[in-house]
């Protein structure tokens, strides 16, 4: 059956933005959270998302309207019943996402796909909580998701190769470019990300540089748009630490074991961004300043 509506869980910063790309391609799209406060936080992100959208002349007012019609938010898992994919982008612990997915096995028809955008936890682990493995794939989206061009689209040994092609092809119809993945952690992005953002902090903790030469290097000199540290800082450095223990645990590879003083950063609060302290102090956050150590 081809997708004509999608559910997505989680309206927090990855949800709020895959429930945006879907409605911006045309589907219908229902997003869920755990209580109204919080899809409205959602919905409102997305709306000043599209508002700038406008003002850019990047879409019309009509079109905002329409995409805004397209989107709905609720608390029932029950009003995601009749999508033909339901995307999951809730906390990153196992358990609960396993106990959301058997919740919406027991709820949808057998045909609906289940994705998860997980950044690192094992597929197969979340699709064994289903009766279907075989309707079950990773699709994982980067931060902002409006804006980066990439969908990394995961299969287990258990996914149905027709349902992985369709999957594919509805990355692409939202205007994603979809890049195959098999099911390790971290996959392609942040089988490569992690390791960098690691070792430009074990290059802080070494003296190598301070952070905003470090930043500098790697924006300057190799054209990234922003520096590790940055990164860190945008990604959350909560997020980054537990993605690298999970890597670390399934790999054994130093490359991946989080540093010293990620952890005690992360023990701190000091998450970035988000936190309004990272390796930059946010107090300004026109003016970021570098945090000394
Ligand atoms: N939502 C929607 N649109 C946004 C946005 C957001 N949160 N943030 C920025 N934009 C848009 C702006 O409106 C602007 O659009 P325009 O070009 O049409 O005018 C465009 O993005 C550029 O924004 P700015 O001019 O404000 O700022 P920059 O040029 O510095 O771009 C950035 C911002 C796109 C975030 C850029 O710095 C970037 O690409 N950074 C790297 C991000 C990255 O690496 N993300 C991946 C993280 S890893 C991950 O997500 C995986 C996970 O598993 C850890």
């Amino acid at each position: 059956m081809p997708i004509q509506k999608v559910g997505v869980i989680g309206c927090g910063l990855m949800g709020s933005g895959i429930a945006q790309v879907c409605a911006q391609a045309g589907f219908p799209t229902v997003v869920r959270e755990v209580s109204m406060e919080l899809v409205e936080k959602g919905l409102k992100g997305i709306e000043k998302n599209l508002t700038r959208m406008v003002e850019k002349g990047a879409i019309t007012e009509a079109a905002k309207s329409e995409i805004r019609g397209r989107l709905k938010g609720t608390t029932s898992l029950g009003d995601l019943k009749d999508c033909n994919v339901i995307i999951e982008a809730i906390i990153e612990q196992l358990g609960t996402k396993r106990e959301l997915f058997a919740a919406l096995d027991a709820l949808c028809p057998k045909a609906t796909i289940f994705a998860s955008n997980t950044s690192s936890l094992t597929i197969t682990e979340l699709a064994t909580a289903t009766k279907r493995p075989d309707r079950f794939v990773g699709l994982h989206f980067f931060n902002p998701v409006p804006v980066m061009k990439l969908v990394e689209v995961a299969k287990t040994i258990a996914t149905d190769p027709a349902v992985y092609e369709e999957m594919v092809a509805f990355g692409a119809k939202l205007g994603k470019t979809p890049v195959r993945a098999s099911d390790k952690p971290g996959f392609i992005v942040n089988r490569l990300l992690v390791p960098y953002l690691l070792d430009a902090i074990r290059a802080l903790e070494e003296g190598v540089g301070s952070t905003e030469d470090i930043d500098n290097s790697m924006k300057l000199g190799c054209g990234y748009p922003m520096g590790p540290f940055t990164l860190l800082d945008f990604v959350g450095l909560d997020t980054t630490y537990y993605i690298a223990n999970i890597m670390f645990d399934e790999f054994r590879e130093k490359r991946f074991a989080p540093p010293a003083l990620l952890k005690r950063m992360v023990l701190a609060g000091w998450n970035g961004r988000k936190a309004g302290r990272g390796f930059y102090d946010y107090s300004d956050p026109q003016k970021p300043k570098p945090v000394i150590f």
